[in-house]
């Protein structure tokens, strides 16, 4: 990550255009893990060039993958098959980014390889025992950092043993890794979630030829299952716009009056909605348009109108998993809308980037924002009118953060400043001069 850069984000009363936000992150991973591990020739367009995908490629790379953008922008993808990743030589430097640490874990899990993971301060405090423990199971051997944390060195099994196994927090994450472990293992790995999270691998996988089994439970779960060292066929995957990024627009015009934003082709993954969902329960005016699936995956043009009046709301609990990264974002909606928000089940939001829940806690009172912090909830009690602001927010290595505060500067009454710009690069590299093109004024001091 690059060096500490201050930011600040005036008052705006102009937010009006088009815009294409970068490529999925989740996706932009999936992609490059999964073309690694077919033989022949898989090729991405629309590829996120964030610092955590680009160094997702530079893992897949010191463990024998060929990977390369061409002059027109595709990244092309030659692999080594199921079986075949080779032991790298250096230690793997995984940056901010959580979702490349546990997937190449898992996939080292399952392999016979040795690797070592290493990241930066706000990676290195993040639990890593939620994928331990299953990947124990399948016959993988850590050698971790106190409290199951990196610098972590995996032993990957010998011949990965299938296992059955029922998620204890609702992670996207670590459903990847054990089905990425489970990918060469003889006979077939199951996860069982009883919240559902993102489904970017069980699609991914069914896309790279895989069958991926989803069955329905009497409980209510669902088991996702997948059979070992079946061959993956490489394939053309064409990344849609995160609509994680895409909220951040998205806010920023529900909250302007007058503005009117179209978000093209975003991803809308009924599991990765949630926030745009919470914020027409909010009142705004959100809608989307030539809904359509592409690659297996529903995409959208986003349209957001200014305005609307905003009002309080509780926010379903069950929800939560689908909009888990734009909490910061959203809190900074509820903010501004008149009367209370509540939002519960957040325990998640404590083991992000950084502790999210505190972060975005912090931030608004530091704005002048009366609100309720508890150990997995957070209500706001919101005016109708956007806060003061004027504050200089710590961002804690967490790029949502930075970015749902700059929102929060397009509409506060006195200007926002964040302390570190630099996580922004990891998510949404472009994410200043986009805003600024719909109307924004933000910038460096
Ligand atoms: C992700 C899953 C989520 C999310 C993260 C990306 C993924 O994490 O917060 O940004 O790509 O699988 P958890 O699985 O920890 O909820």
């Amino acid at each position: 990550m690059s060096k500490a850069k201050k930011l600040i984000s005036h008052k705006t009363t102009h937010f009006k255009g088009a815009a294409r936000v970068p490529g999925d992150k989740s996706i932009s991973h999936r992609a490059l893990m999964f073309g690694a591990l077919t033989i022949g020739e898989t090729i991405i367009s629309g590829l996120l060039e964030g610092e955590d995908v680009l160094d997702t490629a530079g893992a897949m790379k010191a463990m024998g993958a060929h990977i390369e953008k061409d002059g027109s922008g595709l990244w092309k993808v030659h692999g080594v098959g199921i079986g075949g990743l080779k032991q790298p030589d250096t230690p793997l430097e995984m940056g901010n980014s959580g979702t490349s640490t546990r997937l190449l874990i898992g996939l080292v899990g399952g392999h016979p390889i040795k690797a070592t993971f290493t990241g930066d301060a706000s990676l290195t405090k993040r639990p890593m025992m939620r994928v331990i423990t299953p990947l124990e199971k399948m016959g993988a051997q850590f050698e971790a950092s106190e409290g199951g944390r990196l610098p972590l060195t995996v032993t990957g099994a010998k011949h990965a043993l299938p296992i059955e196994y029922r998620l204890p927090v609702a992670s996207a994450q670590v459903k990847s890794a054990v089905l990425l472990a489970g990918l060469n293992a003889r006979g077939t790995t199951t996860v069982i979630e009883e919240k559902p999270t993102r489904d970017h691998t069980e699609k991914m996988l069914r896309a790279f030829g895989l069958e991926v089994e989803v069955e329905d439970l009497a409980d209510g779960a669902q088991a996702v299952s997948v059979k070992g060292q079946q061959d993956m066929k490489p394939c053309a995957i064409d990344v849609p716009a995160d609509p994680s990024s895409a909220a951040f627009p998205a806010v920023a015009a529900s909250l302007i009056d007058g503005a009117e934003v179209r978000l093209g082709r975003v991803g809308v993954n009924e599991r990765r909605n949630g926030v745009y969902r919470a914020l027409q329960q909010l009142g705004a005016d959100v809608s989307f348009e030539y809904e359509r699936v592409e690659g297996g995956e529903e995409v959208a043009d986003i349209v957001v109108r200014g305005g609307a009046v905003l009002k309080g709301c509780t926010i379903d609990p069950a929800i939560v998993p689908s909009m888990i990264d734009e909490f910061p974002v959203f809190a900074m909606a509820a903010a501004c809308a008149d009367g209370t928000t509540h939002m519960s089940g957040l325990e998640e939001l404590r083991v992000k980037e950084s502790d999210r829940l505190m972060m975005v806690a912090n931030g608004l009172e530091a704005c002048g924002v009366k609100l309720e912090m508890g150990e997995d909830s957070l209500t706001i009690y919101g005016t109708g009118k956007p806060p003061k602001g004027g504050a200089e927010i710590e961002t804690a290595l967490d790029h949502r953060i930075a970015m749902a505060f700059l929102v929060l500067g397009c509409v506060s009454e006195e200007p926002i400043t964040i302390d570190d710009a630099a996580p922004i690069a990891t998510s949404f590299p472009n994410f200043v001069a986009l805003m600024n093109d719909l109307g924004a004024d933000i910038k460096g001091i």
